[in-house]
């Protein structure tokens, strides 16, 4: 299934952004808070705006990369964020990237891909994982509904779709979510098989 790159390059241009927050949220800065090793590859997919990415940088984590499918957006990013290194912003699919990083961190890019593409993004993850390393982050935890993005899903169907690939350290509701997100999402850290 194709990604529709216009759908979101056109988003960021005409600013019609209702997911982006304008800061990091609460989940993603109290994993990155809790990082000790500054030197772990990390990887944001559907990063957007970036500014969990910005935040890293900004706390001497020198190996953060960003894969987007918008232009736009990543330019947003590199214009906050001028010093970060180029190479690590990555305008891209995430269903064709090819690397291996320690860490990913995810936030409001499952829910962006099509409900159909969903196999693929937990065999892409873990293709990007090796053995021990994790993917952290939040994920919604709404009904799904054939309107999207954001498609819904729960906890049931997250077991599903991860359990072929990763130990589920943690799959519980989130207690520092954003208020916009209040009740809304599941805290996640699951570890490569
Ligand atoms: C709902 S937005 C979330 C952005 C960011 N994570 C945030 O919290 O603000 C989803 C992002 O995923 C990107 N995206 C969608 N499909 C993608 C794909 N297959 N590969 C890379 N990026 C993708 C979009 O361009 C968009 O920036």
């Amino acid at each position: 299934m194709e990604t529709d790159v216009k759908f979101w390059e056109e988003s960021y241009i005409n600013k019609k952004t209702g997911w982006d927050l304008g800061t990091i949220s609460p989940p993603i800065m109290s994993i990155i808070n809790q990082l000790n090793d500054k030197n772990l590859h990390i990887l944001i997919p559907g990063a957007g705006n970036a500014y969990e990415a910005e935040y890293l940088f900004k706390h001497g984590f020198c190996n953060t990369y960003v894969v987007d499918v918008s232009e736009t957006a990543l330019n947003n990013f590199a214009k906050r964020c001028p010093d970060f290194p180029k190479k690590q912003i990555l305008h891209q699919d995430f269903f064709e990237l090819k690397m291996k990083f320690d860490l990913i961190l995810e936030q409001t890019f499952f829910c962006a891909i099509p409900p159909a593409q969903r196999t693929n993004y937990a065999a892409q993850m873990a293709s990007l994982l090796s053995s021990g390393n994790k993917l952290q982050g939040v994920l919604f935890d709404f009904p799904l509904t054939e309107n999207g993005p954001p498609y819904g899903g729960s906890k049931e169907e997250y077991i599903r779709y991860f359990t072929p690939y990763f130990k589920i350290n943690q799959l519980k509701k989130s207690d520092i979510s954003h208020p916009l997100r209040a009740n809304k999402e599941l805290f996640i850290k699951f570890t490569r098989l």
